[in-house]
């Protein structure tokens, strides 16, 4: 079965002191550092589209991050194009590259390849209006991703409230693919990572509940410790 990975998000630490940040997270016992890549613009007919509505850093900064850390970077994108993204982020030093499945349903195939082939982990995200049963083929392909993150917000900023209706979408990925690594994104924290850890998420990212926290180190622990329950 999947072991538990407890991954601060780095949207909520003081990015005017990333390095820092880093250090006390891993400190406090983060396995993972997450890292919220968000808001290419990308002129469409016109119009400009966006994945969500705000803007955090890219590739420059997880390359100088990478300068002070060896921690596992799981990089989560969201952006409308993910596959310009593959390159640098390789390049920059990310460990672990999550694309959304809404902003890939074309050219995942070659995506998860380009990855690979980077020497990052793969792995695809859902949103939460979209059904998890779209991204099987993906879990089942030849070249496979290797996590699956259900988010439990609306994605786009930190500090939002957890939804507990996506736990059926973990249940069911957790029952059909017994040691798949499914992570779980938004609102985690003590009230709500039993919630997220019985329905079998073992990927906890968490933002504001750990950063927020007199201790972060006794949030780190507790999470883990109801995943590894
Ligand atoms: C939201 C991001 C999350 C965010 C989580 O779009 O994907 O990673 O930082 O923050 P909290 O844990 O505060 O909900
Ligand atoms: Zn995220």
């Amino acid at each position: 079965t999947a072991t538990a990975k407890i991954a601060p998000s780095m949207l909520s630490s003081d990015f005017a002191n990333l390095a820092s940040e880093a250090h006390r997270m891993c400190q406090c016992g983060a396995d993972w550092l997450h890292m919220d890549i968000m808001g290419h613009f990308k002129v469409e007919l016109g119009s400009i589209g966006h994945f969500v509505p705000n803007l955090t850093i890219g590739a420059p900064v997880i390359e100088s991050l990478r300068k002070h850390t060896e921690i596992f970077m799981d990089c989560h994108l969201m952006v409308t194009n993910p596959l310009d993204y593959v390159e640098p982020l390789g390049k920059a030093g990310a460990s672990g590259f999550t694309f959304h499945y809404e902003a890939a349903k074309d050219n995942w195939q070659e995506l998860i390849l380009k990855i690979k082939e980077k020497g990052m982990k793969p792995a695809v995200a859902v949103k939460p209006g979209t059904p998890v049963e779209e991204i099987y083929p993906l879990v089942e392909s030849e070249n496979p991703v290797e996590m699956v993150l259900v988010m439990t917000v609306e994605p786009g900023f930190g500090g939002q409230k957890f939804m507990p209706e996506m736990m059926d979408k973990v249940r069911t990925l957790r029952k059909k693919y017994p040691s798949l690594d499914i992570e779980v994104d938004g609102g985690l924290g003590i009230s709500t990572i039993d919630t997220a850890a019985s329905a079998g998420a073992n990927c906890i990212v968490a933002g504001s509940s750990v950063f927020g926290a007199p201790e972060p180190a006794h949030v780190i622990s507790s999470m883990r410790k109801s995943v590894e329950e």
